[in-house]
């Protein structure tokens, strides 16, 4: 679990994704480490809420890029419901999970975000889905979670653009809850979450799980039907093009095969 850290402030249980050199990207051990986590405070009645943040200029890039370049059909398949469950597991605590972004919050590291409860954003965040650009589909449920936060329109331009958005911007459409200086949103996030830490648990648990039960479960985004189809899609050549292109630091150029 080396690459999610986890730090105790009182009740609040603070889980800081470290893989700064490579801007928090989520590989398959960084999954597994966060669902690790999830599973560790699911079983600890002490934490009464969560924060969840980035070390370093990234709150997550996204997907491992370098490691999904590797993965053939059914490995990619794999790697999504990796992703789909990890995320599922962080929504389906019973306390309030709270993201402090720092950074980029892209592809993967943007759906991330979206299956936490709200958003804290610093002024240098930027939220993006690009994986369109990378002949990719968003892998983690993110146009599903995209569509129940922003509404249908801003989430399909956004996952069909694959162009970032700034944190003014997130803020209008109702991705991030606030803006603050770069540098507060970590401190801002504690504080809301010591806040409700200081409520009586189990009417935070119950009015939680009620909040929650108003919008589609975490099963149901997950379930099959949304997501999208990456079987015509993983094992193309536009997929192997855009990972490449990524690495070379170019624009991919895609053919629809
Ligand atoms: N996967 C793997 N490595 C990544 C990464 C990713 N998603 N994002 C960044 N990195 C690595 C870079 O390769 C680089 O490594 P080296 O120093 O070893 O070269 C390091 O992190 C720093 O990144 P940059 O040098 O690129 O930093 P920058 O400031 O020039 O650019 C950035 C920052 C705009 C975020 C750029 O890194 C970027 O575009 N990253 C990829 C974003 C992206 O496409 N995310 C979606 C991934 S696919 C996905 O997430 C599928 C899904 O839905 C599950």
């Amino acid at each position: 679990m080396e690459h999610v850290r986890r730090e105790a402030r009182g009740p609040v249980a603070l889980l800081v994704l470290d893989r700064p050199k490579a801007l928090n990207a989520l590989d398959s051990a960084m999954l597994r480490a966060l669902a690790a986590r999830c599973a560790e405070l699911a079983g600890d009645g002490s934490v009464r809420a969560v924060v969840l943040t980035g070390e370093g200029r990234a709150f997550a890039a996204g997907a491992d890029i370098a490691e999904m370049r590797g993965h053939d059909a059914l490995e990619a398949e794999r790697f999504s419901r990796l992703g789909h469950a990890t995320l599922a597991a962080l929504e389906a605590l019973a306390v309030p999970v709270i993201a402090a972004v720092n950074g980029y919050a892209l592809g993967g590291g943007c759906e991330l975000a979206l299956a936490c409860d709200w958003i804290y954003a610093s002024e240098r965040s930027r939220f993006g889905q690009p994986e369109v650009g990378l002949g990719l589909v968003p892998g983690f449920g993110g146009t599903t979670r995209l569509v129940r936060r922003v509404g249908p329109a801003w989430a399909k331009e956004l996952v069909l653009s694959g162009e970032p958005i700034d944190a003014a911007t997130a803020l209008r459409i109702g991705l991030v809850q606030e803006v603050v200086e770069p540098g507060h949103q970590l401190a801002r996030a504690v504080a809301l979450a010591e806040t409700i830490a200081a409520q009586a648990p189990l009417g935070v648990y119950a009015t939680l799980a009620s909040s929650r039960a108003a919008i589609p479960s975490a099963e149901h985004a997950a379930a099959s039907r949304l997501m999208p189809d990456l079987k015509p899609i993983m094992g193309s050549a536009d997929v192997a093009e855009g990972m490449r292109a990524f690495m070379e630091r170019r624009a991919g150029k895609f053919s629809g095969r």
